[in-house]
């Protein structure tokens, strides 16, 4: 039998709200078509906002949302975005599909987006083909209420108050699409765009450096030593890619070996994040800078007949156990790792939610979001595992993956089957403490199993499947599943 200790008395940290946080792109459908539809759109909408789908965002309690890339945050001119909209620059991305970008969705439109959700704003403004000025004055747009051209022209296009944003990203991926800059370079360029990005009145920036991919920790000593002094946050990307970057992994088909290697990638995950840790920790031991994973999840072929460039994929069970192995390691790394932002909200990639017209889905990976809901800005619990290692020759993974926190008195444990054949029995204990009673809810299915129009069979039930006697708790999880348990 699997067991899980808890144990009260240790903890890393704070679980932070922000490491539920979600990014959305002009790319594909995420922003147009799967956002935003326009206000003469016959979709239910506010603002041009679909009302389903901002619904579903505030049912999880969406934190954060970064916009407006991604590659595409290097090639955006924020002024194209503002103003009347027929009078907007047209301009082609050619990040992303190369269709046309009619700006119709901008600034002001992100804000209102934000507000409908509830969540905060990170933007991620242009360094690869934007001047200083530009972004500087973007900052002013955003947050000033003195009385300059720039101000006044925000409130002429609507927006008396300044909106407070606070995550301010300088760039993205400047190593690859954000300007294929070296590590000196773009440190210097970082220290002097940041530099302009000013406080105004109470509103101070968080301003987040692009950090490294993947493992590239000679990205983040570069980083750290030359530009610690003037960050708040450093980005980490890194997608889970079976199969590596020729995607031919499909993500409704695919073997039980694409399975493991999907899950083990996952899971290496935190070594990652922990080699990057021990770079900060050593210009930054009292853990001042927080770690941003703005872009993570799965990344498989696109759909067949859709447009390569748009990066639409479908999500299974697969995407789910991959959500909840993340959220674990995260909580794991809570100390550094200040915010995280799936890609993509809705279409694009891991998303969590996907749309046809007026049709909306909620992905398994969208209801794992759902579970772990309780553990935001929860005091994180150390959990021992002792798990069976399942897989094949090649990919090996723990059966059991979980994560305790404690808010309130109370302690939620999510823990996961990653066995996609065998129902596991755990036993579940609080160290130097009796377990008294629990109640849960549960993700389950077969690994490849997905919700699609019409069709959504994977949704979060009640979960009765265990017992609670002389302080101890046996659960029997279902092959595949994410559970949530209160104790
Ligand atoms: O999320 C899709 C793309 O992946 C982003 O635009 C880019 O930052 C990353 O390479």
């Amino acid at each position: 039998m699997d067991s899980i200790s808890i144990d009260r008395s240790r903890s890393v940290g704070t679980i932070s709200r922000y490491i539920f946080g979600h990014f959305a792109e002009h790319l594909g459908r995420c922003i147009y078509g799967g956002i935003f539809v326009g206000e003469d759109s016959p979709i239910p909408n506010d603002q041009g906002m679909r009302r389903d789908v901002v619904q579903a965002m505030k049912n999880i309690r969406v934190p954060v949302l970064r916009w407006p890339g991604g590659c595409f945050a290097d090639e955006y001119h924020w002024r194209d975005g503002i103003g009347p909209k027929e009078a907007r620059k047209r301009m082609v991305n050619t990040n992303w599909g190369g269709v046309v970008e009619d700006n119709s969705f901008g600034t002001h439109e992100f804000l209102e987006l934000c507000r409908q959700v509830g969540c905060e704003p990170y933007i991620t403004g242009n360094v690869g083909s934007g001047t200083v000025q530009e972004m500087s004055e973007w900052v002013e747009y955003l947050n000033s209420d003195g009385d300059s051209t720039v101000v006044r022209e925000r409130r002429a296009n609507g927006r008396q108050d300044a909106w407070g944003v606070r995550f301010w990203g300088v760039g993205n991926e400047s190593w690859g699409c954000g300007g294929n800059m070296r590590p000196e370079y773009y440190a210097d360029t970082y220290r002097r765009y940041q530099c302009f990005c000013r406080t105004y009145g109470k509103h101070r920036l968080y301003k987040i450096a692009c950090g490294p991919s993947d493992a590239d920790v000679a990205w983040t000593e570069v980083l750290m030593k030359n530009a610690a002094f003037c960050m708040d946050g450093l980005s980490l990307h890194s997608y889970t890619i079976p199969g590596g970057w020729d995607h031919k992994n499909r993500a409704t088909e695919f073997t039980r070996e694409d399975y493991f290697e999907t899950l083990a990638l996952s899971a290496d995950m935190e070594r990652k994040i922990r080699l990057h840790a021990a770079v900060m920790d050593r210009y930054d031991p009292e853990k001042r800078i927080g770690l941003i994973m703005d872009e993570w999840g799965t990344w498989f072929q696109v759909e067949p007949d859709t447009n390569p460039g748009f990066l639409y994929q479908q999500n299974t069970m697969r995407d789910a156990m991959v959500a909840a192995v993340h959220f674990d390691l995260f909580a794991r790394c809570c100390d550094r790792l200040y915010m995280a932002n799936i890609a993509q909200t809705v279409n694009v990639l891991q998303a969590i939610i996907l749309t046809e017209g007026d049709q909306m889905v909620l992905t398994p990976t969208y209801h794992v979001f759902d579970l772990y809901q309780d553990h935001m800005d929860a005091r994180q619990l150390d959990c021992y595992i002792q798990s069976e290692r399942i897989g094949t020759e090649k990919y090996g993974v723990a059966a059991i993956s979980a994560s305790a926190s404690e808010k309130e008195g109370r302690i939620t444990l999510t823990l996961s089957n990653l066995d996609p054949e065998k129902a596991r029995e755990v036993e579940i204990s609080l160290r130097d403490e009796a377990v008294q009673q629990a109640s849960g809810r549960i993700l389950t299915g077969p690994m490849d199993a997905w919700n699609d129009f019409g069709h959504a069979p994977l949704a979060v039930q009640p979960y009765t499947d265990f017992t609670v006697r002389d302080g101890r708790l046996k659960a029997k999880l279902p092959p595949c599943s994410v559970a949530e348990l209160k104790l």
